[in-house]
């Protein structure tokens, strides 16, 4: 299977804490991946150093064999990362639509004066965002809720939102964020679904995650964060099966789940 991304010795400091330390994954293509570990490990730093947020102090990333450390999250997103926030980022004063317009102006290749003239092509590209934007919204299940103003949709329904922001960029890989965090029962089955149906359209997935069962009910491979280092990686079932992992992070009553 070919390689997507791939991360050697990533490494950040801030001040004198080292929030993340010689981490290594790969992801290939088309595979869900999961990042787990206590609050704190350093799992949020090592998407942000993938989106171009951080710059790593040390390591690297490449992304299709070429690195992206020190392009800016605006290059990287149009490369074909996109992600979700463990905060649920809405555009206030803005409905449903426009919430994922704002992201999908990423792809315009029109230069910004056509834009104001209202060119032929600036007309037909707005009509293709907003055509792009509401497949994103249908592909979520939010097509209903176009024209609502985003900040009254339903805390799971935002964090839906946020990922057909980002699907609207025709992303290669997805990074997300908890994307089950704060939602109910029937939420957290439907993201499931959601998360199988995006993997379904050949878009690879990093997930950072805290429920048990999702994460081994979902995920092709786990790695374990702790202290900012990689503490073990494998399939969902060698995770659950590994003794430092449940002594150190999962509790002993572990093997129960998923
Ligand atoms: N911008 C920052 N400045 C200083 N410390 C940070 C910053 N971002 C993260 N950290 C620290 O890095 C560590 C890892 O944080 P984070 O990646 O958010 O953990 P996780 O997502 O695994 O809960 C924490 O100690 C956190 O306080
Ligand atoms: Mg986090």
């Amino acid at each position: 299977m070919k390689t997507l991304i791939k991360i050697d010795d990533l490494t950040i400091h801030f001040g004198g804490l080292i929030a993340v330390s010689k981490v290594c994954f790969q992801v290939n293509k088309g595979l869900i991946y999961a990042l787990i570990g206590p609050n704190g490990a350093g799992k949020t730093t090592v998407l942000n150093m993938i989106n171009g947020l951080y710059r790593p102090t040390g390591g690297n990333i490449t992304f299709e064999r070429k690195s992206i450390v020190g392009l800016s999250p605006h290059v990287i997103n149009q490369l074909g990362i996109a992600r979700t926030f463990q905060n649920t980022q809405v555009f206030e004063g803005l409905n449903v639509l426009e919430n994922i317009m704002v992201a999908r102006h990423v792809r315009s290749t029109v230069n910004p004066i056509s834009t104001l003239l209202k060119t032929p092509g600036a007309r037909q590209e707005e009509r293709d965002i907003i055509q792009k934007a509401t497949e994103a919204l249908e592909f979520v299940g939010l097509a209903d809720k176009m024209t609502m103003d985003a900040a009254n949709l339903p805390h799971g329904q935002k964090r839906l939102m946020e990922i057909a922001r980002a699907l609207a960029t025709e992303p290669k890989l997805i990074l997300l964020d908890e994307p089950s965090a704060g939602m109910n029962e029937k939420e957290i089955q439907d993201v499931i679904e959601l998360i199988h149906q995006i993997r379904d359209q050949d878009i690879t997935l990093i997930l950072i995650e805290h429920n048990m069962p999702l994460v081994m009910n979902i995920s092709d491979r786990i790695c374990v964060l702790d202290f900012g280092t990689k503490v073990a990686e494998g399939t969902p079932v060698e995770i659950q099966n590994n003794p430092n992992v449940i002594e150190a992070y999962l509790g002993t009553d572990f093997k129960g789940l998923g």
